[in-house]
């Protein structure tokens, strides 16, 4: 079982005590609002993949943002730290405490509270999930303009409070452009009111825009206000297979060329990734069957396109053009469109998956979440492959992502001698994305996992102004300590 993470608080920081607890009791009369039983607990001291440890011993279960308001202002008061837990679906140790910090939960805050028809705003509580967002715009005719596979457990609150990516991000960009409104609880318990649902404004500095991707680190989210687009009358699903990397590119170019508009995800996939779901998970099939190549070094990959539009003859004819010139010029050399809904949702399943089969795979997963231009993506796969190789560890390498972002996920399943895997990969998968002018996290955030590693990708300056961000909303530090930023003089540059 792996070692808990419990890390040293910084100072001036203390542990709930009995009291504290009676307090939190008697602020949060709804009954089940104050965990402590240590059962009820585990899923929440832990991250989904086992891999952060906390031992927290109270998680609390606000109803209103009164309620988050009265523990915040307490725990400030007192110098008691907190992390916000949403659906504890995070990939970088964020939603999970470090030693005992006490565990805010946005799960009693689900209510969906206003549409607006005319403009498909939602409002809505933090604790919303995902998926049930989605289904509540979509009986109205809108979409989230956010879809990732942690849909079924991920909270709005969540998705916003890390910027969360996914795979229509290609179509509808970052959400720091679709929430229109948050409303936050700032450490002092004093409430952030930005729950407008304007589309512009430009009334001074845009305060939400520190809640969205702050990582819990600077408020807690307790309402958002959301653009949401509207449904797609046609939507088409297709799963293609490439030879190369070269050719991957120049589809992703003619996508956007051919497609535009209508063009909702394109994501990529290696033939090993495809192998880990299909030999890990049951569930998963390749439509495109198994492939001799794959474990090859380049190739083949298979891109999954999504297009979404208002006139299923008119996207199908479009699509049919792009596919024909594709196969002609030989860009693809196999591909199959669903032809209903099920076997759409069986494509997604299959990229979706991968996260679990990666898991599956070895003892110890390395995950790396980049963003780096196209010419240097795929390369830092087959040379992590090749010094992993040289290195004799027994791993399996693979890559996909959200390649119309220009966002790879490279992922390391480990057996065997994991930590001289983590010697071999750290800090040189930083280094190559910093020599590439990269991001070493483009959309996971960088929560317990990453704090050290923003030198990686921001400059000195920045840091400094971020901290200096941080000491002004929260002096005492009590909102998830040790998570974004890393402590003065630990930080690592290339
Ligand atoms: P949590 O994991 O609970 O928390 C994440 C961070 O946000 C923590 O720092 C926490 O303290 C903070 N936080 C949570 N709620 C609040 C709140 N109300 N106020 C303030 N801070 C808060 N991410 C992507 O970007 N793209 C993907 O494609 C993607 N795919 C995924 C697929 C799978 C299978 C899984 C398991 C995860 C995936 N993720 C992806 C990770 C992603 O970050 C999360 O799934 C999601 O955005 C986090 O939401 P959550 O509610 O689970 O937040
Ligand atoms: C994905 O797109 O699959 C995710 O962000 C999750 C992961 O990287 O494991
Ligand atoms: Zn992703």
């Amino acid at each position: 079982a792996p070692a808990a993470t419990p890390l040293t608080l910084p100072s001036g920081l203390r542990s709930p005590t009995d009291e504290d607890i009676a307090a939190f009791r008697a602020m949060l009369p709804t009954p089940g609002s104050v965990v402590t039983d240590e059962d009820a607990l585990a899923p929440h001291n832990t991250d989904w993949m086992g891999r952060f440890i906390g031992r927290s011993r109270v998680l609390l279960k606000p109803r209103s943002t009164d309620e988050v308001a009265a523990i915040l202002r307490h725990c400030n008061e007192q110098g008691i730290p907190l992390v916000p837990q949403g659906g504890n679906t995070g990939m970088v140790g964020g939603s999970v405490p470090v030693a005992d910090e006490v565990i805010l939960s946005l799960a009693g805050m689900a209510s969906i509270e206003a549409f607006d028809a005319a403009s498909g705003v939602v409002t809505a509580q933090a604790g919303v999930v995902l998926e049930a967002l989605d289904t509540y715009v979509g009986e109205r005719g809108h979409r989230v303009p956010l879809d990732l596979g942690a849909k079924g457990s991920c909270q709005i609150g969540g998705n916003v409070a890390t910027n969360a990516g996914g795979s229509r991000y290609v179509r509808y960009g970052s959400l720091r452009a679709s929430v229109l409104g948050v409303e936050a609880v700032l450490p002092s318990g004093e409430v952030l009111a930005g729950l407008t649902s304007l589309r512009k404004d430009n009334t001074g500095y845009d305060l939400k825009q520190l809640m969205i991707g702050g990582e819990g680190t600077l408020g807690v989210i307790t309402r958002v206000a959301l653009a949401c687009p509207p449904l797609s009358a046609a939507v088409h699903v297709t799963l293609l297979k490439v030879p190369s990397w070269a050719n991957a590119v120049s589809l992703l170019a003619a996508a956007k060329g051919q497609l535009a508009e209508i063009l909702s995800a394109f994501e990529f996939m290696d033939a090993p990734a495809v192998k880990l779901a299909v030999t890990h998970l049951s569930h998963v099939r390749d439509p495109l069957g198994p492939d001799e190549d794959a474990g090859a070094t380049d190739g083949p990959f298979y891109v999954l396109i999504e297009t979404a539009g208002s006139s299923a003859a008119h996207d199908r004819e479009k699509l049919d053009t792009f596919l024909e010139s594709s196969m002609e010029s030989e860009l693809v050399t196999d591909g199959v469109m669903a032809e209903s809904a099920g076997q759409a949702a069986a494509f997604w399943e299959l990229r979706e998956s991968l996260p679990e089969a990666v898991g599956k795979a070895g003892t110890k997963v390395f995950k790396y979440d980049i963003s780096l231009p196209m010419d240097a993506f795929y390369r830092i796969v087959t040379d992590a492959r090749a010094l992993l190789a040289d290195a004799g560890a027994d791993a399996d390498v693979v890559g996909w992502g959200h390649m119309g972002d220009g966002n790879l996920h490279l992922n390391v399943a480990a057996r065997g001698d994991v930590a001289a895997v983590a010697a071999a990969l750290e800090p040189w998968v930083y280094e190559q994305v910093a020599a590439a002018r990269g991001s070493v996290s483009a959309e996971h955030g960088l929560g317990v996992m990453k704090a050290g590693a923003i030198g990686y990708t921001k400059d000195a300056v920045s840091v400094e102004v971020m901290r200096g961000i941080k000491a002004l909303l929260d002096p005492k530090g009590i909102l998830n300590p040790l998570k974004m930023l890393p402590r003065v003089g630990e930080e690592k540059t290339a």
